[in-house]
Order: C-alpha cells, then sequence, then structure tokens
C-alpha cells in the first residue's frame, strides 16, 4: 500500500534548547549554538525532500539582544560564516534563502552576508528557507503597515483590501504558516511571524534543537495529517 501525506506547504520552527542542550553536557551556550546551526542545515534539506515548500525558522530575535554580549556576537558570527559558506550545500540543491527581520542594530558583515545569501540564491526554485534574524512578529506587522500607510499617501486605494492583499506587505510574499513546530519544551509563540501563524497548528516537544532530527520532523509530519483542519469553517 502506498501512504500518501498531506504535506504541509509552509513549515515554520522556532528553534528552542540550544542553550540547554549544551548546560547538559557541560559545554558553553555557544556550543549548543553550533549543534543547532548543524541540525538546522540537515533539517532544512530534509524538509524539502519531504515536499515542504517554505521553511521558515527563528534563528534571533529582536529581544535576543538582551542576552550577554557574548552570545549575541556569537550568533552574529555564526550567522556569517554560514552565509558566506555553507549555504553553498543549500544553494546547490537549488534552495532559495531569504532572510526576515529587521536590519538596524545589525553590522555592516552581517547585512553584507545576508544580501549576499539572498543575491546568491534568487533564482532558486527547490524550496525556500526563510531565516528570520533580528526578527519580531509584532515588528514585523509594524513595518509592513508603515509601507502600506505610505502607499496609500501615494493614493493607494484601499477599499477592497483583504488579508491576503497584507501579505505582500509583509518582510517576503509567503504562504500561510501550515504548521509551527516549537522545540526545547516551552508551549508560546514569543513573538514568531504573528501574521502568518493565523491558522496554523501547533506542534510541541521537548526534545532539544540540536537533537531534533529527521525522525522527529517526520513525527510532526504525522501529527499534521491527522489533525482537522476547519479554518472557521465546518467540516460535514
Ligand atoms: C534558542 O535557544 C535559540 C536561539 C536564540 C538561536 C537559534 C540559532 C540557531 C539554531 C543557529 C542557527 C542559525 C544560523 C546561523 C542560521 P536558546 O539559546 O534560548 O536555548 P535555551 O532555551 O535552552 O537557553
Amino acid at each position: 500500500m502506498v501512504f500518501k501525506l498531506n504535506i504541509p506547504k509552509h513549515v515554520a520552527i522556532i528553534m528552542d534548547g540550544n542553550g540547554r542542550w549544551a548546560e547538559k553536557r557541560g559545554l558553553a551556550r555557544s556550543e549548543g549554538h553550533l549543534e543547532g546551526s548543524k541540525t538546522l542545515e540537515k533539517i532544512a534539506l530534509h524538509a524539502m525532500d519531504m515536499g515542504v515548500e517554505v521553511l521558515s525558522v527563528y534563528a534571533f530575535s529582536t529581544d535576543n539582544f538582551k542576552r550577554d554580549k557574548k552570545e549575541v556576537d556569537y550568533l552574529m558570527n555564526l550567522i556569517v560564516k554560514y552565509f558566506n559558506t555553507k549555504f553553498e550545500k543549500l544553494n546547490k540543491k537549488g534552495i532559495k534563502v531569504l532572510v526576515s527581520g529587521r536590519t538596524t542594530n545589525l553590522r555592516d558583515d552581517v547585512i553584507e552576508a545576508i544580501k549576499n545569501v539572498q543575491e546568491k540564491t534568487k533564482d532558486n526554485k527547490e524550496g525556500i528557507l526563510n531565516i528570520c534574524f533580528n526578527y519580531g512578529g509584532q515588528e514585523e506587522i509594524i513595518d509592513a503597515s508603515i509601507k502600506l500607510a505610505q502607499d496609500i499617501n501615494k493614493g493607494l486605494d484601499i477599499t477592497n483590501f483583504t488579508r491576503e492583499d497584507f501579505y505582500k506587505y509583509l518582510y517576503h510574499d509567503l504562504p500561510p504558516i501550515d504548521l509551527l513546530i516549537r522545540t526545547g519544551g516551552e508551549q508560546r509563540v514569543s513573538n514568531f511571524m504573528l501574521y502568518e501563524l493565523s491558522y496554523s497548528e501547533f506542534y510541541f516537544t521537548n526534545t532539544y534543537f540540536p537533537d531534533f532530527d529527521k525522525s522527529e520532523f517526520n513525527k510532526a509530519l504525522f501529527m499534521y495529517e491527522n489533525r482537522d483542519r476547519r479554518f472557521g469553517g465546518l467540516n460535514k
């Protein structure tokens, strides 16, 4: 018998638990982030192989600037290194890399690396990896509203403006999120993609992100398969 899974088009992951993964092993928190970055690469490739079209991940929130300077610097250096080297593998697989978030407060080399990776992968068609970096969900809605207000000032007619139309004002015009996964045991949204999550299914696991492997990802897909999505209507 052949099983055909109903694969979510857009999956988002809150990659939590890197720090605890490291502390449990007596390692520095940075080791957890490094291991998490390796997991991200594996999961992104696997998600695309499974037929997911867009994978959005929370790599650094606007509020993460409240952490120790050492940890913030580590994450900034990690993203630069990643974009300048490791993403070649994703590029070869035809994955387009997008980055969502504000560039304010980011170092010039980080901004440059973000620009380069998006430029280098812009014509790729096999899937999208959307990395949310210096990102906040409320901030994204504010930034979109400002852009919309500017267009209204320029004469945009908003008489029949729909919630679908608002997507065009977000950092990238991506489909709504079908499945949100949060690793690390907490059950909250933490200011992540608030507009895009409106009708998504949630999957929480205690597994720390560095240990979140392909079979863990598949468990979330199986759960999604069995959810009854009604979008506010009734299934008869
Ligand atoms: C939350 O875990 C995780 C982060 C703040 C960073 C996530 C970053 C990665 C997975 C690295 C991949 C990024 C790149 C370079 C593309 P936490 O540190 O809050 O963990 P804790 O809750 O156990 O302390």
